[in-house]
């Protein structure tokens, strides 16, 4: 067989997860490219675990059903049950390998809760240091056998007779690499960065939803945006996640009076849907009132939660006042790069994984804890479905020449220009007429012509704006033609009515579609 060359575009759990899988095999040549440094990336800051029906009393059916209830219908039933089924067998070969999960003294597995899960079956690493842990593991497997590349923003997917054939990436100095692949893996995360507070790491700002569009590829799902009710907050800096966990060891969210705040608004009261806690706090917030995590019920919380207890003493927050400031911030896509359950995109050649990646297993919201183990499962079942294909056919695709194309300078906006328009209008509640201020404030930067200018005549950074003014368009007019309130996706022009019979039905889009319904945004490509 002949050597078939990989890329992976992102270095979080579920790049490492294919990665690792691949590099058993002699005839699979793998590289790594990410954007800055290998340590960047959303998996690396998990705190909550991953959830997996382990325990006894537990099954994946039960998984499956807090899964289907938190993403509000919209999930697909097929992928689901592949994610909560498979899940177990694979966290438990990750044990097998050396992984260790936070037990209790008998050396049992120790399962934490998190907001709607009826069963404890979260595993945690380290405490509250879980996605530090999983990712050291993995970059130890992986080191030796893939290579990392730091510092390459890849900024275009190079497709040929429908094929996507390989990416061009572009460093700090502007200076371009084209590199060819067999197959093209986007695991570049969701687009939290879009937002003004968010639990993302600051580079993920949808560059691969922004990539798949451009390439052609189909999209869906793009208006389901889970914001996490507690970031830690103060004077309006956001200095990183207090985990559900925290929530889920009994702190309550309480007002400057000490009165708390969810035990009216839903039966799970603190540990409701994180919709609707989110939602609550940003109300109470929009009414001048702090909300505050009152954990002085959690004994040995340094010891439990280092990773919070440091944010708090960078914040100057004492934790034996029992009170942490918080405020909710954007922390996870539920919808994506459209893919079947072996991570396919509608490219051929093109495969997408992990929170890029919608395989509908999320639906309108995600449950806690289900990102990590998304990134572990389906990680698996793109690098196995890949080795297949390569076992079936050896055709080495050629990458065709590029012809640069001259253009005038592009004129774009500041990062932050972009983040306050998608927080004040397409933040956690959005209406029709905020959508459409976003949408024209975005149109008048002609993301048409900006994505149909060469790659190789732009800079790392215009290029990343460009990537983020691509996808918060897709992400606003998503948001508008969905004409519900569902999960992440809240318009107060259509609130939640009460017997919440939801159709199923998933927005999709494609750059086609697009294209077709509106000639002045429609975003055509160099091919
Ligand atoms: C958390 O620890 O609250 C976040 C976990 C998750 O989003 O799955």
């Amino acid at each position: 067989m002949i050597k078939k060359n990989i890329v992976i575009v992102g270095s979080g759990l579920a790049a490492l997860t294919v990665a690792d899988k691949l590099s058993e095999h002699a005839q699979m040549n793998v590289i790594i490219l990410t954007k800055s440094n290998k340590q960047h990336s959303n998996s690396v800051r998990a705190q909550g675990g991953i959830a997996a029906a382990l325990e006894n009393t537990d099954n994946w059916q039960a998984h499956f059903t807090d899964t289907i209830e938190a993403g509000c219908h919209i999930n697909n039933p097929y992928t689901t049950q592949v994610l909560v089924e498979k899940g177990p067998a694979y966290i438990e070969k990750l044990i097998t390998q050396g992984l260790s999960f936070d037990t209790n003294p008998d050396g049992k597995l120790l399962f934490g809760k998190e907001g709607a899960h009826l069963h404890r079956r979260i595993l945690h690493a380290g405490g509250d240091r879980t996605g530090k842990v999983i990712m050291q593991f993995m970059m130890n497997r992986i080191e030796n056998k893939v290579a990392i590349v730091e510092d390459q923003a890849v900024v275009d997917l190079i497709v040929a007779d429908g094929h996507c054939v390989g990416v061009v990436a572009c460093d700090s100095n502007d200076a371009h690499t084209t590199y060819a692949a067999d197959n093209v893996i986007l695991a570049t995360g969701g687009c939290g960065g879009l937002f003004e507070v968010t639990s993302n790491d600051p580079t993920i700002v949808g560059d691969g939803i922004a990539l798949a569009y451009h390439a052609g590829a189909t999209l869906a799902d793009l208006e389901f945006i889970q914001f996490h009710p507690t970031m830690l907050q103060v004077g309006g800096k956001a200095y990183g996640l207090v985990s559900e966990a925290v929530r889920g060891e009994g702190a309550t969210l309480v007002n400057a009076d000490g009165t708390r705040i969810m035990q009216t608004v839903h039966p799970l009261a603190d540990l409701a849907p994180r919709d609707v806690v989110a939602r609550e706090i940003h109300t109470q917030m929009l009414n001048g009132n702090q909300i505050y995590l009152d954990i002085s019920m959690i004994d040995d919380f340094a010891v439990k939660f280092p990773t919070i207890t440091s944010f708090c003493e960078k914040a100057s927050i004492n934790i034996d006042t029992g009170l942490i400031p918080v405020a909710p911030g954007a922390h996870f896509l539920m919808g994506g790069v459209k893919t079947n359950a072996v991570g396919q995109t509608s490219v051929k050649g093109l495969y997408a994984v992990g929170e890029v990646a919608c395989t509908g297993v999320h639906g309108a919201n995600r449950l806690a804890s289900n990102s990590l183990l998304e990134g572990i499962v389906f990680g698996n079942l793109v690098a196995n479905n890949i080795i297949k294909k390569a076992m079936q056919n050896n055709i080495k695709r050629q990458i065709p020449k590029h012809s640069p194309v001259r253009v005038s300078p592009i004129k774009v906006p500041s990062k932050q220009e972009i983040k306050q328009i998608m927080t004040t209008f397409a933040g956690i509640e959005r209406t029709h007429e905020g959508l459409e201020k976003a949408k024209k404030w975005l149109e008048q930067f002609n993301v048409k012509e900006n994505l149909q200018m060469h790659v190789m005549n732009c800079t790392k950074e215009q290029m990343e704006i460009i990537h983020m003014l691509t996808t918060a368009w897709l992400v606003v007019t998503s948001a508008q033609a969905r004409k519900e309130s569902r999960g992440g996706h809240y318009r107060k022009d259509y609130p939640f009515g009460d017997d919440k019979i939801w159709l199923n039905q998933s927005i999709i889009r494609s750059k086609e579609e697009d294209m077709a319904q509106s000639h002045s945004i429609a975003i055509g490509g160099s091919r």
